[in-house]
């Protein structure tokens, strides 16, 4: 039995497998500019975040349809599942499709579609998260979320993503009071690449629910003081800040290092198709690097299931599930 999990840092465009790229791309008639898949493989070397998102969003163009979302939600669910998955609170970029002319409603109605179905199927239950670029100007994000609200489309919560430095959490303080005000949980990727001040203002500004990645924390006793005492989830995606060179090598990730200061940590993927692995993979790499005995694999697996937005029921019949887990390795 895989150690039972909850995935909450998975951006559904990021398990776009290459195969399916060019699947998708055939079937939509969409010229991609490369030869073939061996080339598109020979492109997944990555020097920075940006080095990966340029490559990220020339890929997603592929996805054209509401099926096309359905059928990507579906392969994720199925490999999620294999992996250990029981609760997945799924990422999505709403601006990288309707950027493109893709409606709002398609992308949510073909996301949700698959999410709907994945649970019958695998027993996966899920949560959505539309997260808005950092990258593009506040004031369209704020026109995006007016829209989500005015449309009533099925959304959960809100995030924060794409190239960070440069663009600090304060500049969505307005977006983010509003969308908290109209009922979404609020998360933000922050101190992936930039340093604790963007953790900070991710905290006090935007007011999260959780930090995506946060690994910089460490670089600030009084910040990490904080996240401790309030025990703030943070969303650990180990092979991501390896392949982006976050960190030089998982052997080095500070990952020990944040469960010695009692930080609340769990393990995550980011964008696995690529990254070189799913929510087992970042598991087995960190148990692996580090040694980690099953009383810790269990806690990494139990902050997960307590960092979901779940109802409190349904947490406890999941963390029920890590104890017969553990009993069972004893
Ligand atoms: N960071 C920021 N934006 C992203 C990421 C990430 O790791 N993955 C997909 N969009
Ligand atoms: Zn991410």
């Amino acid at each position: 039995m895989k150690l039972p999990v909850a995935e909450l840092h998975v951006h559904l465009e990021g398990t776009l497998e290459p195969e399916m790229i060019m699947e998708l791309a055939h079937k939509n008639g969409i010229a991609l500019p490369y030869e073939s898949l061996d080339d598109l493989r020979s492109r997944y070397e990555f020097t920075s975040l940006q080095s990966f998102l340029d490559l990220f969003y020339a890929n997603m163009v592929v996805l054209c349809t509401a099926e096309d979302f359905t059928e990507l939600t579906l392969a994720y669910l199925e490999r999620a599942a294999a992996s250990g998955v029981r609760h997945v609170e799924l990422f999505f970029d709403p601006q990288a499709h309707t950027s493109r002319g893709l409606a709002l409603g398609e992308v949510i109605s073909g996301i949700r579609a698959g999410l709907a179905e994945g649970q019958t199927r695998f027993g996966i239950s899920h949560q959505l998260i539309a997260c808005f670029w950092r990258h593009a100007p506040a004031s369209e994000a704020m026109e995006l979320l007016i829209e989500l609200v005015r449309d009533d489309h099925d959304i959960d919560g809100i995030g924060l993503d794409s190239s960070e430095v440069g663009f600090p959490p304060e500049l969505f303080t307005e977006v983010f009071a509003y969308a908290r005000e109209h009922g979404f949980r609020v998360v933000a990727h922050a101190g992936e690449e930039a340093g604790p001040d963007y953790i900070w203002q991710a905290l006090d500004l935007l007011k999260v629910e959780r930090v995506d990645h946060g690994i910089r924390c460490l670089d600030d006793p009084q910040l990490v003081k904080r996240l401790v005492a309030e025990q703030m989830p943070l969303t650990v995606c180990p092979l991501s800040n390896v392949r982006l060179r976050a960190v030089d090598t998982i052997e080095v990730h500070p990952l020990p290092h944040m469960l010695e200061a009692g930080l609340n940590v769990s393990i995550h993927s980011d964008d696995p198709a690529y990254f070189g692995g799913y929510l087992d993979a970042n598991l087995a790499a960190v148990v692996n690097a580090f040694n980690l005995d099953i009383d810790t694999q269990a806690q990494l697996a139990r902050n997960s299931f307590t960092a979901t937005f779940l109802e409190a029921e349904a947490k406890v019949k999941l963390l029920a599930e890590v104890d017969t887990w553990l009993s069972a390795k004893k």
